[in-house]
């Protein structure tokens, strides 16, 4: 019962949290396209009020004419919108599905005996010091350096490569990916939080007090939004790359993450220059030669073993029985003791129960290699031949 519910928490979570990142990063999307196609205003009554750019769209059966003030209008209007709930709903939900998938279960999806010998509280300390760390590393940065974009750039990618490094010698790889992509999240959510949006308020409070305004918050909030554009893709791809066993199972993944991410920075970068009017396909071209480049190094070999021929030939279920029971009971039986239940209700206690679930045990031991999970039970490949050729030569 307690795993069934779970599933539930787990799925609306899921969904909460991919709902408020579209959400987030539509709007953030769309801002970037707005700044970038604003054109000077030609009308005279446009340039009296104080409008710096404007353009002109069609959309959902009306025209829009959006205008921007920079840095704001004589006179603020008594509501204004703002965007900040689509950030911070995005982190929480995000935050809460780690919790549950990765902190609660830190023993069997964040540890891997063959990565660290870290245990499990240590690992759920760890994974959350560096959410905490990575900010305060990534904020000292831009307010040491300021406006110095180019060296900011540059240490914040190093603090990225590090975070990839670190995290990958730590932890079972999928908890690797999903901590560096979380540690990268929290520094685009408190960017909204603690700098934006109150350097935004702190605007509009002197516009209404009369008072002059402090042009540093405007900079730093541009600074940082910059910094939240190009942070978009990696985060993505670090957050979705955990179900791809052929990137997270290699044993180079902390190097391949990195590349895939520098990859969605060159697409993004990309995009930025194209709402521009500046088409530069050399950064589009250099993001399909990385992502080609990833690919053929981690294509697996014509057999998944290093030696074909060590394994016994047509393999038995008796066979696969004595393995199954040995590799797998400890989790997925009707008394588990690594578990309090099996998981996912998938139980091999009987020869009956193997049979059923054949292909999805071949599928994840054979292809993926992602049972036993953090192959705590310790199965050799040779086992793993076993299981492909009692499967293959099934009828
Ligand atoms: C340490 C405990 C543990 C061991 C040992 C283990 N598993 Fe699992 N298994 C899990 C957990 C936890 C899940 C759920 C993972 C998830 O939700 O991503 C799971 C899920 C599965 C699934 C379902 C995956 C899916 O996508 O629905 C299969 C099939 C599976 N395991 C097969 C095996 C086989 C076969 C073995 C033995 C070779 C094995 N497991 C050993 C813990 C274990």
């Amino acid at each position: 019962m307690e795993t069934y519910i779970f599933s539930w928490i787990e799925l609306l979570l899921r969904s909460l949290h991919i709902i408020t990142g579209i959400a987030w990063i539509g709007a953030s999307f769309y801002f970037v396209w707005l700044d970038n196609h604003l054109q000077k205003p030609k009308t005279k009554d446009l340039q009296d009020k104080g409008v710096d750019g404007e353009l002109w769209a069609v959309h959902g059966g009306g025209f829009y004419n959006p205008q921007k003030y920079m840095v704001a209008p004589k006179e603020l209007p008594q509501e204004l919108h703002w965007f900040y709930w689509e950030s911070y709903s995005t982190w929480m939900s995000g935050f809460a599905l780690f919790v549950v998938i990765y902190l609660m279960n830190a023993k069997t999806m964040m540890l891997d005996s063959r990565v660290s010998g870290i245990s499990a509280s240590q690992a759920v300390a760890i994974a959350l010091g560096i959410l905490v760390v990575g900010w305060f590393v990534y904020d000292s940065v831009c307010r040491f350096f300021q406006t110095r974009d180019r060296v900011v750039g540059l240490i914040v990618a190093g603090l990225v490569i590090c975070s990839s490094y670190v995290t990958c010698h730590l932890f079972a790889p999928r908890a690797a990916f999903i901590v560096t992509g979380a540690m990268m999240a929290t520094v685009m959510t408190a960017n909204v939080f603690i700098w934006i949006i109150p350097g935004q308020r702190k605007v509009i409070k002197s516009m209404r007090a009369g008072e002059a305004v402090d042009p540093s918050h405007g900079q730093r909030a541009k600074q940082r939004s910059v910094h939240n554009t190009y942070f978009t893709l990696p985060v993505l791809f670090a957050m979705m790359s955990n179900h791809f066993h052929m990137i997270y199972s290699h044993s180079s993944e902390w190097i391949l993450l990195v590349l895939m991410m520098a990859a969605g920075v060159l697409v993004r970068h990309y995009f930025v220059l194209r709402h521009k009017g500046q088409s530069h396909w050399g950064f589009l071209a250099a993001a399909g030669c990385l992502i080609v480049g990833v690919a053929v190094f981690v294509a697996p070999p014509a057999s998944p073993f290093a030696d074909p021929q060590s394994g016994t030939k047509n393999a038995t279920i008796e066979d696969v029985e004595g393995i199954v029971a040995a590799r797998c009971l400890t989790c997925h039986s009707e008394k588990p003791v690594m578990m309090p239940m099996a998981p996912k209700n998938l139980k091999f206690d009987t020869r009956v129960l193997i049979e059923q679930n054949a292909a999805i045990i071949y599928t994840l031991v054979v292809k993926q290699k992602t049972m036993p999970l953090g192959n705590v039970t310790q199965m050799t490949d040779a086992e793993r031949l076993v299981i492909q050729s009692w499967f293959e030569s099934k009828p």
